[in-house]
């Protein structure tokens, strides 16, 4: 029986890859954390390393989630879930999924291999939503876009989607009787407290009036 432990630790690993570091690092000869915001993610990555490297950042944090509650949990489901069957009233399903998203997003924002120094969670969240529900997180996904574009604060399109997306599906299960498990709803609350609470520094920068906008992709290193 694989054990719920081993999944979350198996998706701890693989979305602590610090992919915005590494990238830094190997092809830049640039810690990304001593630039820009500081941030270990993929807006900083465009920010100071440019668009490509940028976009190869976002699409591997993004698919860090995907990977973590598709593929691992399926493979996970399959095999056996052993814990959970223990906890009645859990159904072994929903909280698979739970464990495995969980385990990506931990480890995104506290990896291991950067002395826990990881990035706010956005993409990874993004992309782990994606492989439980697709819809709300188009819906987050929308919010995003139209603040990024009309305000140029990547910051807040990010924490206005992330808390967007339980209120979405709340409003799907209540208001338009989708088959939504409670717990799911739970969870994103939870992932979308974390993406905000890592997102204090930036609150903090909106309210002063002195938040990073994007202006361009070219890199600019500072
Ligand atoms: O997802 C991170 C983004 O919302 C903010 O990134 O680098 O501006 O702190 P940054």
């Amino acid at each position: 029986m694989l054990s719920v432990l081993t999944v979350f630790i198996i998706c701890y690993f693989i979305g602590a890859i610090p992919s915005s570091l590494w990238t830094g690092k190997i092809f830049f000869g640039v810690d990304i954390r001593e630039h820009g915001s500081g941030n270990a993610g993929a807006t900083n990555t465009f920010r100071i390393l440019g668009w490509k490297a940028g976009t190869g950042v976002l699409l591997f944090d993004f698919g860090k989630g995907l990977l973590c509650t598709t593929i691992i949990y399926k493979l996970a489901y399959q095999i056996g879930s052993g814990p959970v069957a223990f906890y009645s009233g859990w159904e072994v399903e929903p909280m698979l999924l739970i464990i495995s998203g969980m385990g990506a997003v931990i480890g995104h924002m506290f990896p291991v291999y950067a002395r826990f120094s990881g990035g706010k969670g956005a993409a990874t969240a993004c992309g782990m939503l994606y492989g439980i529900e697709p819809i709300s997180i188009s819906i987050s996904l929308a919010i995003f876009l139209i603040l990024m574009f009309s305000t140029r604060y990547v910051s807040l399109g990010s924490i206005m989607a992330a808390i967007a997306y339980p209120l979405s599906q709340v409003i799907l299960r209540y208001g338009a009787g989708w088959d939504i498990d409670g717990s799911i709803i739970l969870f994103s609350t939870a992932i979308a407290l974390g993406i905000v609470i890592k997102h204090k520094g930036n609150i903090r920068r909106l309210l002063q009036g002195n938040e990073n906008r994007i202006n361009s992709f070219k890199p600019s290193k500072g």
